[in-house]
């Protein structure tokens, strides 16, 4: 019985460790601004891509030994002067450099792409995935994480989105509050983050209700 409850202990923190990662390689993969031109699953529907799904260049370069590698590099140094490699499939011509990644960075974002397997991608990362991408068209990964960073040393420029969630788990107004601020900015409020780096979140008076509403809901679930 012990043994049984041990297991499965073991099980379900096997299971948030990955899960975590996720969320990190996820969160890097848009604050590198990656999601502007890839999506992580192939979008169903007549438009054609900007770029190719991360699920479809996995399925494509999972026979190839050093794939880790070479994407890493075609992460790093774009793909201007090669010959189109996924020619009548996406819209755009070739990847530009990413500049903004470093070379462990770039292994490690190829190692995430070749570990997503078509059929089995989580609900949670789907779900992540396009609320990170809200997210990001909204500006608010300018200056939110959607974790803290354990080992970084700086102060963070605004609260990560799960410490907002940690902060408010049980409060019965959280969804009413945090809609409040998001749309209209704290400037002339009470600070009430002291921990960062800035001293209050502009307004977001363009932003849609419904999208303030799926951003709180979200953000309140990390
Ligand atoms: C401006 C749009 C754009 C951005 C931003 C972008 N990509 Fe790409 N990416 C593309 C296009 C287009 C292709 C297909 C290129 C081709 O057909 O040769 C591609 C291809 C790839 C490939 C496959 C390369 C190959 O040899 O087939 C990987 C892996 C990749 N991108 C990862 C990333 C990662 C990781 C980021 C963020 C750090 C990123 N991309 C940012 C447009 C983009
Ligand atoms: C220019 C930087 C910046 C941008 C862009 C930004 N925020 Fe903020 N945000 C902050 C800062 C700083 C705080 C902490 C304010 C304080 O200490 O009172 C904050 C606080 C918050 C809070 C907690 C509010 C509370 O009442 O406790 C939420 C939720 C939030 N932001 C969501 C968002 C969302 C969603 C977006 C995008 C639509 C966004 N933020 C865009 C800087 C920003």
């Amino acid at each position: 019985m012990r043994a049984v409850k041990l297991l499965m202990l073991v099980g379900l923190i096997g299971f948030s460790c990955t899960a975590q990662a996720e969320n990190k390689m996820l969160e890097m993969v848009t604050q590198k601004g990656c999601f502007i031109c890839h999506s992580v699953q192939a979008k169903t529907g007549p438009a054609i891509p900007l770029a190719p799904a991360y699920a479809d260049i996995a399925e494509r370069f999972k026979d190839k030994t050093d794939a880790v590698s070479y994407l890493a590099q075609r992460i790093l140094k774009g793909t201007i002067d090669t010959q189109q490699d996924w020619s009548g499939q996406v819209n755009m011509r070739f990847m530009p450099p990413n500049l903004n990644v470093t070379a462990e960075e770039a292994t490690q974002l190829a190692t995430w792409v070749m570990s997503i397997k078509k059929d089995t991608i989580s609900e949670e990362v789907i779900k992540h995935e396009g609320m990170l991408g809200l997210a990001a068209q909204n500006g608010c990964i300018a200056c939110h994480g959607m974790s803290k960073e354990a080992d970084s040393h700086y102060i963070p420029l605004a609260p990560p989105f799960s410490e907002v969630s940690a902060r408010y788990k049980g409060n019965a107004e959280a969804k009413a509050v945090l809609a409040e601020s998001i749309v209209q900015g704290t400037v002339n409020k009470e600070k009430k983050w002291p921990d960062v780096n800035m001293r209050f979140m502009p307004p977001n008076p363009t932003l849609k209700q419904e999208d303030v509403d799926k951003l709180v809901e979200w953000i309140l679930s990390l």
